[in-house]
C-alpha cells in the first residue's frame, strides 16, 4: 500500500509505551476531552476494554524511533450509506503530527485499519469528518471515499413541563 515517495515509517499496534503521545495526538484532533481522558480511552483499548461494546482498536505510526501518528478503528453496526445488515469499519480517529504530513504516513494507517476491519469479516469502511476540514475531506477522496451523505446536527433544550 505504500506509495513511492512514502517514508520509512511502519505500523503497528498500539503498545503501553505509547500512550503518551498517543493522548497528545488525540488532546489535538479531539479538543474537547482532557489528556487524561485521552491517556485512559488509549489505556483501556491496550487493555482490550475499549468503551465501544463493538471491537475498537489503535495502530500507530512510527518513524525514527518516534511515534508521529494513529488511527483508531473500529467497528459500527451501522453507518451512513453502508449495508446496514452487516457491521462496516469505522475511522474514529485519524492523526499524523504536522511536520510528518503529506508523505505517505496517513495511507500507511489507513492501509493498516483496512486491513483490520477486514480481519473483522467487514466489506466496507466509513468515516466522517467536519464540513469545514477540507483536508481531510480531499485525503478522504484522494484514498478511495465517496461522499454519501452530509448533514446538519440540531439541538434544542427540553423544558421541564410546567407543574399542574
Ligand atoms: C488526514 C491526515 C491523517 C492525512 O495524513 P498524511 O500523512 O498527510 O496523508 P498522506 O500523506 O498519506 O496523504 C494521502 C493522500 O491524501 C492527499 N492529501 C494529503 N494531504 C493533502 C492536502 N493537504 N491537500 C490535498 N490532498 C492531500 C494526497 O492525494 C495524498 O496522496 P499523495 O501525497 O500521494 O498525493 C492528516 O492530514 C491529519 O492528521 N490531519 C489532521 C487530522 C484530521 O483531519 N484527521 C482526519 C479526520 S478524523
Amino acid at each position: 500500500m505504500a506509495t513511492p515517495s512514502a517514508p520509512s515509517a511502519i505500523v503497528r499496534p498500539v503498545l503501553a509505551g505509547d500512550i503518551e503521545a498517543v493522548a497528545a495526538f488525540m488532546a489535538s484532533l479531539w479538543p474537547d476531552g482532557t489528556l487524561a481522558e485521552h491517556r485512559e480511552e488509549a489505556r483501556a483499548i491496550i487493555a482490550g476494554r475499549p468503551r465501544s461494546t463493538l471491537p475498537l482498536t489503535l495502530f500507530v505510526a512510527e518513524a525514527a524511533g518516534r511515534v508521529v501518528g494513529f488511527v483508531e478503528v473500529g467497528l459500527r453496526s451501522h453507518a451512513d450509506g453502508c449495508d446496514p445488515v452487516r457491521p462496516c469499519g469505522f475511522v474514529e480517529g485519524w492523526w499524523v503530527e504536522p511536520e510528518q504530513r503529506r508523505r505517505g504516513v496517513g495511507r500507511l494507517l489507513l492501509a493498516r485499519a483496512e486491513v483490520w476491519a477486514q480481519e473483522q469479516g467487514c466489506t466496507e469502511m466509513a468515516s466522517d469528518t467536519w464540513a469545514d476540514n477540507e483536508v481531510s475531506q480531499r485525503v478522504h477522496a484522494a484514498l478511495g471515499f465517496a461522499v454519501v451523505d452530509r448533514c446538519v446536527n440540531f439541538r434544542k433544550a427540553l423544558r421541564p413541563a410546567d407543574a399542574g
